[in-house]
């Protein structure tokens, strides 16, 4: 609603969104408390209860992440932030970096360790597919990086890399394993010191029930020590710190994750104003998931995306990939041949509500891609996507069962006991 007065400002409604069932491959629907928290009033960034909600943010991002390392904290900005700081912050210009990519987010890796002026050396494997650890040595012993970058669940081809055995293999060539975890933490299995990451970041639209604007991070006391030999506290703030000269120094101000330390640490050394209510919305997500146990979250987002992946077979579609490495909480799905993808999209949103994504690249228009995660990884929120989603198939000319979605998930319920 616009009220324009001839020659006056213009202004507008406050916002109003439509109710959305988001079952795209994030954002999602943000759990009510998150929403609740975000609307808390805001404190001053060293007022005590401020710098206690910190610490707490610290601790819980600690369990979320499986880790001892005390460097567990919040970039502010989304999960790109996240990794970008990381990158920035681990990489030297001309330092190799190997990305074993398998999709959209593999390769914005390489993209962001090329900016950070690194010498990037990417193996790719098709989409739909992941890495098997033989491959990754194979490269690591070929390129001998410094760092190894990858995509635990690469949303734009559904597929989970297993990590378990890649820290192993960095760890006896020396090499930092950082993992970008943004779709998959919290909806699958995720061990940081067990599996021996390095540094590790997230964000909090998936599986975290959160809204973008606020990316998790860990990193180990050996990236610290990395990050520290690179860091250098800003003029204004600087007690008797050292000066680095500019090659030496991080190359991002805004993402020195030194001086964000600085400011999360004991030093409380002043750098961003911390976003307050962000902090609350990652405080409140991590509390959400940790009240719930990982192993009951992991095992809710295996549960509803099996629902769900049955509910399109029985639909008669063919789902995209190697199911064997599909994430929990995504599904592709192949869209049949003649069908406008998008079409179908729009129709769902517009007459019900109801979000689902395409994908990028090779994959676009080829598949939908439809995510059962964090607070939409429920029952009702399946059966009504399934309900919804099969009567727009129809009106776009597929034949599909009739009642076949539902009846799919439900027998996956049923075996479930649930
Ligand atoms: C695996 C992965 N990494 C990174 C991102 C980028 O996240 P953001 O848009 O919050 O910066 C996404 C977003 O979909 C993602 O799925």
């Amino acid at each position: 609603m616009t009220g324009r007065h001839p020659g006056g400002p213009e202004v507008f409604g406050p916002v109003d969104p439509p109710a959305r069932l988001l079952m795209g491959p994030g954002p999602v629907n943000a759990d009510p408390r998150v929403l609740r928290a975000l609307s808390a009033p805001l404190v001053g960034q060293f007022d005590p209860v401020m710098t206690g909600y910190m610490n707490e943010t610290m601790v819980l991002y600690r369990q979320v992440f499986r880790t001892g390392n005390e460097a567990t904290f919040l970039v502010d900005g989304t999960s790109r932030a996240g990794i970008e700081a990381a990158l920035v912050s681990l990489i030297t210009p001309g330092d190799r970096v190997l990305v074993p990519s398998f999709g959209r987010f593999g390769q914005l890796l390489c993209e962001i360790a090329e900016r950070c002026g690194a010498e990037v050396h990417a193996i790719e494997a098709p989409w739909g597919e992941v890495f098997t650890p033989d491959q990754i040595e194979a490269a690591v012993v070929a390129v001998r990086p410094k760092v190894l970058a990858i995509v635990q669940g690469d949303t734009s081809t559904t597929m989970c890399q297993p990590l378990e055995e890649i820290g192993g293999i960095c760890r006896q060539h020396g090499v930092l394993l950082y993992s970008d975890v943004t779709a998959s933490l919290g909806g699958n299995a995720f061990e940081m010191d067990a599996w021996g990451l390095d540094a590790v970041t997230a964000g909090l639209q998936k599986c975290l029930s959160g809204p973008s604007g606020s990316a998790p991070i860990s990193l180990s006391d050996r990236a610290v020590e990395i990050v520290r030999a690179r860091s250098s506290v800003e003029a204004g703030i600087r007690g008797d710190d050292r000066v680095l000269p500019p090659p030496a120094r991080i190359r991002s101000n805004y993402f020195d994750l030194g001086m964000i330390l600085d400011y999360w640490g004991p030093r409380r050394l002043n750098h961003h104003t911390e976003a307050t209510s962000m902090l609350y919305a990652a405080r409140e997500c991590a509390r959400i998931l940790v009240e719930e146990g990982l192993e009951a979250a992991v095992e809710r987002h295996r549960l509803h995306g099996a629902a769900m992946l049955a509910g399109v077979q029985g639909l008669g579609l063919e789902p995209f990939g190697d199911l064997g490495h599909k994430m929990h909480n995504i599904v592709g799905v192949q869209i049949p041949d003649g069908i406008d993808g998008d079409a179908v999209r729009g129709e769902l949103l517009e007459s019900f509500g109801v979000e689902i994504g395409t994908s990028f690249g090779p994959l676009h228009g080829r598949i939908w891609r439809i995510g059962t995660m964090g607070y939409n990884a429920r029952t009702d929120a399946v059966l009504e996507t399934l309900t919804v989603f099969e009567r727009v198939l129809r009106i776009h000319g597929v034949s599909v069962p009739a009642g076949g979605g539902v009846e799919g998930a439900q027998a996956v319920y049923a075996c479930a006991g649930t």
